[in-house]
């Protein structure tokens, strides 16, 4: 039974966890870049009340939070799948409420957001990616 559930474990690990080729990593972290800088910008627009460069931030945000949960379902880093989904489903909530001038919710989306990015930059998942070649 321990050694059957073993072999399933590796089985599995084996079949979810892809090699990364460097390419990728650092196309990941561009993109933590670029997330770090609209995110700033989304801060300062609703610091300032600018609903438009709220708006513009939060859905240029979209499509690479979708490349990151796209990276970290290939790595199969099981925590990291999970943070990148919600920081995906944060990032369209903020899209929606910006662009609906919704500024309270946009707080509130935004602070859910960064606490999304700390918690798994807490877990230090790259440490756990397998890169190949
Ligand atoms: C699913 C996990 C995860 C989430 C969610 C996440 N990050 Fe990251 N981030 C990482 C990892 C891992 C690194 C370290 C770089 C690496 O993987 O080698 C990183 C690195 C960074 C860096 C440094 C990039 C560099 O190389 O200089 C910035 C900036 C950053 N993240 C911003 C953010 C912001 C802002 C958010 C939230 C909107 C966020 N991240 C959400 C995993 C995540």
């Amino acid at each position: 039974m321990v050694f059957r559930t073993l072999v399933v474990a590796l089985i599995g690990t084996a079949i979810t966890q892809m090699p990364m080729s460097p390419a990728d990593v650092q196309a990941h972290r561009s993109r933590m870049i670029a997330t770090q800088l609209l995110e700033q910008k989304v801060e300062n627009a609703l610091a300032a009340r600018s609903r438009r460069t709220a708006a513009a931030g939060a859905r240029d945000l979209v499509p690479i939070l979708e490349k990151e949960q796209q990276y970290w379902d290939r790595t199969g880093v099981e925590d990291a799948m999970m943070f990148a989904e919600r920081n995906l489903g944060t990032a369209k909530r903020l899209a929606d409420v910006t662009k609906r001038g919704d500024l309270a919710k946009a707080g509130f989306e935004l602070d859910a957001l960064r606490a999304n990015c700390v918690a798994c930059h807490g877990r230090h998942p790259d440490t756990r990616v397998h890169v190949g070649r």
